[in-house]
């Protein structure tokens, strides 16, 4: 990793975080978002304890309990149970990769060949493996892939400020000057909100989305990979929207 500060943690608790020589630091970061129920927490490593005691550390095709009451708890949080499937992976990464291969599987198998773009935004961060970089809006980040997949279009994100356009107009425009038409989007990925800025969708901009989506038939999926449990004061971040995507990573 670039860009790293120098000091060296060592320690952890809570939002606390100190090194070897009894410098301490409110950690703001949070992990980058991932330590929000605080370092440390008496339950997770508790948890973690127990698992470990357990024996099973390792399973690929066969079945287990533990998977099996994860998923359904991740089910019974969803604001729609009985339309949710679970599919657990490692990183965020993966979940995004995922949703980009699901997506174009999905038109692929139904509508052929011509089903092919995967639609995203200018500035979005969906990983860092090859799939979410070309799903990412960073063209420096993909340099480095020289020859790319044209088949990965982005568009600009409405935040306001850096387009100042937020109008769904924009949306379709921009895909028309492209040369890809609706029919042939097989899926559109957005972050919840983009955790750069950060920026959330206008509501109706969401809307408008998800009712191309569903014309079209074109998988949405929402990256909450920054925005899930909770952490925008409701279980899923795109639940402000009032939308239902078909994939969330
Ligand atoms: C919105 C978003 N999507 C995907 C990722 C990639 O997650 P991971 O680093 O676990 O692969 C990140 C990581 O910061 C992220 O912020």
């Amino acid at each position: 990793m670039s860009g790293q500060p120098v000091i060296i943690w060592d320690k952890a608790e809570d939002c606390t975080v100190s090194d070897r020589w009894g410098n301490r630091w409110i950690d703001w970061s949070s992990g980058v978002l991932i330590t929000n129920a605080g370092h440390g927490r008496k339950e997770i490593r508790d948890s973690l304890r127990e698992v470990i005691d357990h024996g099973l550390l390792a399973s690929y095709v066969f079945v287990h309990e533990r998977r099996a009451r994860l998923t359904q708890m991740l089910r019974d949080i969803s604001p729609d149970p009985e339309n949710y499937r679970v599919f657990l992976l490692s990183t965020g990464s993966e979940a995004t990769e995922n949703c980009i291969k699901l997506s174009k599987t999905y038109a692929l198998k139904k509508y052929g060949s011509r089903k092919k773009y995967f639609v995203s935004f200018n500035h979005a961060f969906h990983g860092r493996t090859m799939g979410a970089q070309l799903a990412g809006g960073s063209e420096e980040q993909k340099e480095w892939m020289v020859d790319r997949d044209r088949t990965f279009v982005q568009v600009p994100f409405p935040d306001g400020y850096k387009n100042e356009d937020t109008s769904f107009d924009l949306f379709l425009q921009t895909l028309n000057e492209k040369g890809v038409q609706p029919p042939d989007i097989a899926g559109v990925m957005t972050e919840t909100y983009q955790g750069g800025g950060p920026d959330f969708l206008p509501v109706d901009y969401a809307q408008k989305l998800e009712a191309l989506c569903r014309e079209h038939d074109i998988v949405m999926c929402y990256d909450e990979v920054q925005a899930g449990f909770g952490r925008t004061g409701k279980m899923f971040g795109y639940q402000h929207y009032g939308v239902r995507p078909d994939l969330i990573a």
